[in-house]
């Protein structure tokens, strides 16, 4: 075999034998976007912090990796995590953490607001576009933080962050929750304006104000914190994975099978269960889970735009385009939040979708039917939405560079077999065909 072909088909890859209803319940796992910033929030004070429901993916290990290398203890046990941060004397996130694992940067909140000081290694760009911290960088400077960068690397320092009444110029999630965690500990009261009101944020503001903080308009467009001395380690349990309810949702819809999700409120997915509806997709809510059946052939097209909560969800777009283009009729997918989050299109269409991508618009033409091919993870959620295409496509999809769903999906095949699908995972070895 020659190296190129080898080459491609290293490394671990699922392959699922499509075709078949799915049927049954699936538990989500707490929710990664909250776990890596509650983790990052537990360095604002001294002591153990305690975290139940943390999912075990890569990126909450990497995010451990960060917290051992300031110095911190980190115990992680069948979802429970201890962080102990009395040891904490390093105030530096390195490049190959950060490379690895974007959100290693919110520690740089927690550590100014704790230690004065904290120098992180820029993020690079990613497959969803430049993920520039301009935000988070100009919100500290007002708050009297000096910001410089130099080698890659940007070093904020402020012996005491001063509160302030700050506007944000787009409301980041990392940004809102970088600021949030600076502000806890500034003197005087910090009025945030525009800020991200995701479900995250409001389970981050609940543990900060366990630990001590004093916040009030989580979950709105304005949050005031009012500085305390000090805060003090707590414990909480991290809340439901939206994002992971959404992709299983999708995937019974997409296989025209009925699948409930548990653990999840239904209010944190109002508009995407909305525009399943629309689509044609029955859905029953419960206090907490959610269930979805339909019939394929019955699926009508929807346009659909992403934006920030409580609007459609970007982290369900790809998902959202599978669906769609069982849909019959023509639907158009807008994505207003990352710059470049198309990039799995390509391979999506080697499925068999037949997708026009314009600048920040999909022209989705439905009514299409799958069938398997090897096809190549571009991120984490794209991975996820070409798994749910192999899915409902006839024969056999591989997924190559599965790493990117083991980054925030916990036991994601074990949790698709648990709903009667045919998904293994094959070392690089392995040949993989369905029968
Ligand atoms: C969080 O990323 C999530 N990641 C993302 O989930 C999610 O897609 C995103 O929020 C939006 O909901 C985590 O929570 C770990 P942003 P974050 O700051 O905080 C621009 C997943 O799959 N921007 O709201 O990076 C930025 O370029 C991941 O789980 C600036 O211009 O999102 C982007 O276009 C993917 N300057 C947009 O805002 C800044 O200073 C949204 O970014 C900050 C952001």
């Amino acid at each position: 075999m020659t190296s190129d072909i080898a080459a491609g088909a290293a490394g671990p890859r699922l392959v699922v034998c499509g075709g078949r209803r799915l049927g049954g319940q699936v538990v989500v796992s707490g929710a990664k976007n909250s776990a890596l910033k509650l983790m990052a929030a537990s360095l604002l004070a001294p002591g153990t912090s305690v975290l139940h429901n943390v999912p075990d993916i890569q990126d909450v290990r990497t995010m451990q990796e960060v917290l051992e290398y300031l110095g911190a203890v980190v115990e992680f046990v069948d979802g429970t995590m201890a962080v102990d941060t009395t040891a904490v004397q390093s105030h530096v996130a390195p490049y190959e953490l950060v490379q690895r694992m974007r959100a290693s940067i919110q520690i740089m909140g927690p550590l100014v607001a704790r230690f004065g000081h904290a120098r992180v290694a820029m993020p690079g760009g990613c497959n969803l576009g430049p993920r520039k911290i301009d935000i988070h960088l100009r919100g500290l400077a007002e708050m009297g933080a000096v910001v410089r960068s130099d080698h890659g690397f940007v070093e904020v320092t402020a012996p005491k962050l001063r509160a302030v009444d700050l506007f944000l110029d787009y409301p980041s999630v990392g940004a809102t929750e970088n600021l949030l965690m600076a502000a806890v500990l500034a003197e005087g009261t910090t009025t945030l304006e525009n800020v991200a009101r995701e479900p995250e944020i409001v389970d981050l503001c609940k543990f900060l104000i366990s630990m001590g903080a004093d916040i009030d308009g989580a979950g709105s467009s304005t949050i005031r914190v009012n500085g305390v001395k000090e805060m003090r380690q707590a414990e909480h349990t991290v809340l439901g994975d939206r994002i992971e309810a959404g992709t299983f949702l999708i995937a019974g819809a997409a296989t025209g099978g009925e699948v409930e999700v548990a653990g999840i409120s239904p209010h944190v997915l109002d508009l995407f269960l909305s525009k399943l509806r629309s689509v044609g997709v029955q859905v029953h809510e419960s206090p907490h889970s959610i269930r979805v059946s339909g019939e394929l052939g019955s699926y009508r097209a929807v346009d659909v735009a992403t934006l920030p909560y409580p609007g459609f969800p970007t982290d369900l777009q790809a998902q959202m385009m599978v669906l769609l283009s069982l849909a019959e009729g023509v639907s158009v997918v807008t994505e207003n939040v990352f710059e470049n989050r198309f990039g799995f299109v390509d391979e999506l269409i080697r499925l068999g979708a037949e997708i026009r991508v314009d600048g920040n618009h999909a022209v989705v033409s439905g009514g299409r039917s799958f069938t398997g091919a090897i096809v190549r993870c571009p991120d984490l959620r794209a991975g996820a939405a070409l798994a749910i295409a192999g899915l409902a496509a006839e024969g056999s999809t591989e997924l190559r560079d599965v790493h990117h769903i083991d980054r925030g999906y916990e036991r994601f095949e074990e949790k698709l077999r648990a709903v009667g699908a045919d998904v293994q995972r094959l070392a690089a070895a392995d040949g993989g065909r369905c029968g």
